[in-house]
């Protein structure tokens, strides 16, 4: 029993790292000429533009110490052209889509690459 167990726990700690790296694939492609490499907001095209790109390390630190998830996909997806200095990224998630239930308990049909580009910036964040 307990073997399955730890099976279970290496099973799910495999899919977690793996959503990371293809979060982090996809923060390098899309996200790092503005907001840098590390996410500290320092990208070369970010340097340009007349608003700062947003530290991505401090998300969790300016939200009481919790990944606000939600706000980050919102962001990043949910809706295209509010913010004028983000391009619109719906194209690069339009890949299968699952069932995601927040912290509330509400669902949502999200986009699985736009869930790993998520969990990456999950482990970027800085106490
Ligand atoms: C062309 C430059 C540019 C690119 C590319 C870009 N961003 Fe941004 N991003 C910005 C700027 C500028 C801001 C701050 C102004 C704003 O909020 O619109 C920002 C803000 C954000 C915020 C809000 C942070 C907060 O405090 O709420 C998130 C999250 C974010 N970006 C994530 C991403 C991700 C993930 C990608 C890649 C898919 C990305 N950005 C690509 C320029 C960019």
């Amino acid at each position: 029993m307990r073997k399955l167990l730890v099976i279970a726990v290496l099973a799910l700690s495999a899919c977690a790292s793996q959503e990371v790296s293809r979060g982090a694939v996809l923060y390098a492609d899309y996200c790092a000429v503005c907001h840098g490499e590390q996410g500290r907001g320092d990208g070369p095209v970010g340097a340009e533009l007349p608003l700062a790109p947003a530290d991505l390390g401090v998300l969790s630190r300016s939200n009481e110490g919790v990944f606000p998830r939600r706000r980050v996909m919102a962001k990043v997806y949910g809706y295209p052209g509010r913010f004028e200095f983000m391009p619109e990224f719906s194209a690069v998630f339009a890949g299968p889509v699952v069932m995601w239930k927040d912290d509330t308990g509400e669902t949502s049909e999200t986009p699985r690459a736009l869930l790993d580009l998520a969990g990456y910036l999950e482990t970027i964040q800085q106490n």
